[in-house]
Protein backbone atom coordinates (compact mmCIF):
# COMPACT_ATOMS: atom_id res chain seq x y z
CA UNK A 1 0.00 0.00 0.00
CA UNK A 2 1.26 3.58 -0.87
CA UNK A 3 -0.07 6.43 1.25
CA UNK A 4 0.01 9.50 -1.43
CA UNK A 5 -2.47 12.56 -2.98
CA UNK A 6 -5.04 11.34 -4.47
CA UNK A 7 -5.73 14.77 -6.06
CA UNK A 8 -2.37 14.39 -8.46
CA UNK A 9 -2.86 11.28 -9.79
CA UNK A 10 -5.18 10.05 -12.61
CA UNK A 11 -7.47 7.01 -12.38
CA UNK A 12 -7.04 3.36 -13.57
CA UNK A 13 -5.03 1.08 -13.96
CA UNK A 14 -2.96 0.31 -10.70
CA UNK A 15 -3.83 0.38 -7.16
CA UNK A 16 -7.66 2.11 -6.32
CA UNK A 17 -6.71 5.97 -4.71
CA UNK A 18 -9.14 6.26 -2.15
CA UNK A 19 -9.54 9.45 0.23
CA UNK A 20 -9.91 9.05 3.83
CA UNK A 21 -11.76 12.30 4.68
CA UNK A 22 -12.24 13.37 8.71
CA UNK A 23 -14.31 16.80 9.46
CA UNK A 24 -14.56 18.93 12.29
CA UNK A 25 -12.95 17.88 15.53
CA UNK A 26 -11.72 14.98 14.21
CA UNK A 27 -8.00 16.54 13.59
CA UNK A 28 -7.23 15.59 17.69
CA UNK A 29 -8.38 11.82 17.91
CA UNK A 30 -6.37 10.34 20.43
CA UNK A 31 -6.65 12.97 22.89
CA UNK A 32 -10.05 14.18 22.15
CA UNK A 33 -12.41 12.23 24.65
CA UNK A 34 -11.16 9.27 24.63
CA UNK A 35 -13.83 7.63 26.51
CA UNK A 36 -15.88 8.20 23.63
CA UNK A 37 -12.80 7.97 20.96
CA UNK A 38 -10.04 5.72 22.08
CA UNK A 39 -6.94 6.95 22.84
CA UNK A 40 -5.12 5.59 19.32
CA UNK A 41 -4.53 8.03 16.77
CA UNK A 42 -5.39 8.50 13.04
CA UNK A 43 -1.71 7.36 12.17
CA UNK A 44 -3.22 3.73 13.57
CA UNK A 45 -5.44 3.82 10.40
CA UNK A 46 -2.92 2.73 8.29
CA UNK A 47 -1.36 -0.52 10.43
CA UNK A 48 -5.04 -1.42 10.86
CA UNK A 49 -5.84 -1.28 6.65
CA UNK A 50 -2.62 -3.83 6.04
CA UNK A 51 -3.89 -6.10 9.20
CA UNK A 52 -7.66 -6.71 7.67
CA UNK A 53 -6.59 -6.51 3.79
CA UNK A 54 -3.62 -8.39 4.40
CA UNK A 55 -2.04 -8.58 0.67
CA UNK A 56 -5.02 -6.51 -0.86
CA UNK A 57 -3.64 -3.64 0.86
CA UNK A 58 -1.51 -2.79 -2.20
CA UNK A 59 -4.41 -2.70 -4.08
CA UNK A 60 -5.33 1.10 -2.30
CA UNK A 61 -3.31 4.16 -2.01
CA UNK A 62 -5.11 6.10 0.78
CA UNK A 63 -4.54 9.92 0.79
CA UNK A 64 -5.55 11.37 4.14
CA UNK A 65 -7.67 14.82 4.63
CA UNK A 66 -8.71 16.61 7.62
CA UNK A 67 -10.82 19.90 8.39
CA UNK A 68 -13.08 21.87 10.70
CA UNK A 69 -14.64 23.68 7.76
CA UNK A 70 -17.57 22.43 5.88
CA UNK A 71 -16.52 24.58 2.98
CA UNK A 72 -12.79 22.88 3.02
CA UNK A 73 -14.36 19.44 2.99
CA UNK A 74 -16.51 19.94 -0.02
CA UNK A 75 -13.66 21.64 -1.75
CA UNK A 76 -11.44 18.34 -0.89
CA UNK A 77 -14.47 16.11 -2.64
CA UNK A 78 -14.47 18.26 -5.45
CA UNK A 79 -10.20 18.09 -5.81
CA UNK A 80 -11.27 14.22 -5.10
CA UNK A 81 -13.08 13.95 -8.23
CA UNK A 82 -11.02 15.80 -10.69
CA UNK A 83 -8.06 13.78 -9.30
CA UNK A 84 -9.68 10.44 -9.82
CA UNK A 85 -10.38 9.31 -6.91
CA UNK A 86 -12.39 5.76 -6.85
CA UNK A 87 -13.77 6.05 -3.31
CA UNK A 88 -14.51 8.35 -0.42
CA UNK A 89 -14.05 7.28 3.61
CA UNK A 90 -15.86 10.35 5.10
CA UNK A 91 -16.30 10.94 8.62
CA UNK A 92 -17.85 14.08 8.61
CA UNK A 93 -18.04 14.74 12.35
CA UNK A 94 -21.36 16.59 13.52
CA UNK A 95 -21.52 18.03 9.79
CA UNK A 96 -22.70 14.71 9.36
CA UNK A 97 -25.90 15.49 11.34
CA UNK A 98 -26.03 19.13 9.82
CA UNK A 99 -24.81 19.64 6.60
CA UNK A 100 -26.70 19.60 3.58
CA UNK A 101 -24.08 21.75 1.35
CA UNK A 102 -21.78 18.71 2.18
CA UNK A 103 -24.87 16.28 1.44
CA UNK A 104 -25.58 18.14 -1.74
CA UNK A 105 -21.87 17.46 -2.73
CA UNK A 106 -22.26 13.78 -2.24
CA UNK A 107 -25.27 13.64 -4.48
CA UNK A 108 -23.79 15.02 -7.18
CA UNK A 109 -20.27 13.14 -7.26
CA UNK A 110 -20.41 10.00 -8.64
CA UNK A 111 -17.76 8.59 -6.22
CA UNK A 112 -18.62 5.61 -3.37
CA UNK A 113 -18.58 6.34 -0.61
CA UNK A 114 -18.70 5.14 2.83
CA UNK A 115 -19.68 6.99 5.93
CA UNK A 116 -17.65 6.17 9.10
CA UNK A 117 -18.29 7.22 12.68
CA UNK A 118 -15.71 6.24 15.63
CA UNK A 119 -18.36 6.06 17.99
CA UNK A 120 -21.78 4.38 17.67
CA UNK A 121 -23.73 7.41 17.18
CA UNK A 122 -26.74 5.23 17.71
CA UNK A 123 -25.85 4.48 21.49
CA UNK A 124 -25.60 8.14 21.89
CA UNK A 125 -28.03 11.87 22.05
CA UNK A 126 -30.83 11.87 19.80
CA UNK A 127 -29.33 14.15 17.32
CA UNK A 128 -26.64 12.19 16.36
CA UNK A 129 -29.13 9.55 14.76
CA UNK A 130 -29.78 10.96 11.66
CA UNK A 131 -27.25 11.71 8.98
CA UNK A 132 -27.40 13.83 5.76
CA UNK A 133 -24.59 11.83 4.45
CA UNK A 134 -26.38 8.77 4.55
CA UNK A 135 -28.68 8.44 1.61
CA UNK A 136 -25.79 8.93 -0.64
CA UNK A 137 -23.10 6.71 1.04
CA UNK A 138 -22.81 3.23 0.04
CA UNK A 139 -22.87 2.10 3.76
CA UNK A 140 -22.90 3.38 7.27
CA UNK A 141 -19.82 1.79 9.08
CA UNK A 142 -20.56 3.19 13.43
CA UNK A 143 -18.91 1.87 16.56
CA UNK A 144 -16.15 0.08 15.63
CA UNK A 145 -12.94 3.19 16.92
CA UNK A 146 -10.59 3.54 14.10
CA UNK A 147 -11.17 0.09 13.04
CA UNK A 148 -14.12 1.55 11.39
CA UNK A 149 -12.04 3.23 8.88
CA UNK A 150 -10.00 -0.18 7.75
CA UNK A 151 -13.48 -1.64 7.52
CA UNK A 152 -14.65 1.19 4.73
CA UNK A 153 -11.70 0.80 3.17
CA UNK A 154 -11.91 -3.19 2.64
CA UNK A 155 -15.79 -2.56 2.07
CA UNK A 156 -14.60 0.16 -1.38
CA UNK A 157 -11.35 -2.52 -2.26
CA UNK A 158 -14.24 -5.25 -2.47
CA UNK A 159 -16.72 -3.03 -3.83
CA UNK A 160 -14.66 -1.63 -6.52
CA UNK A 161 -12.61 -5.17 -7.84
CA UNK A 162 -16.31 -5.91 -8.94
CA UNK A 163 -15.87 -3.03 -10.97
CA UNK A 164 -12.34 -2.45 -12.38
C1 LIG B 1 -18.46 11.23 15.12
C2 LIG B 1 -19.84 11.30 15.75
C3 LIG B 1 -20.43 12.69 15.59
O1 LIG B 1 -21.73 12.74 16.17
C4 LIG B 1 -19.56 13.70 16.29
O2 LIG B 1 -20.07 15.01 16.10
C5 LIG B 1 -18.14 13.62 15.89
C6 LIG B 1 -17.55 12.30 15.70
C7 LIG B 1 -17.78 9.87 15.34
O3 LIG B 1 -16.81 9.60 14.66
O4 LIG B 1 -18.21 9.09 16.21
O5 LIG B 1 -17.44 14.62 15.81
O6 LIG B 1 -18.59 11.42 13.73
Amino acid sequence: MTVSDVSARASVPGPFPLLVINGPNLGHIGQRLPEVYGRQGMDEVVPLVERLLGARANDVELSFFQSNGEGAIIDRLEAAKAGGARGIVLNAGAYTHTSLAIADCLEWLGIPVIEVHISNVFAREDIRHSSHMAKHALGVISGFGLMGYALAVLALHEYLSGRR
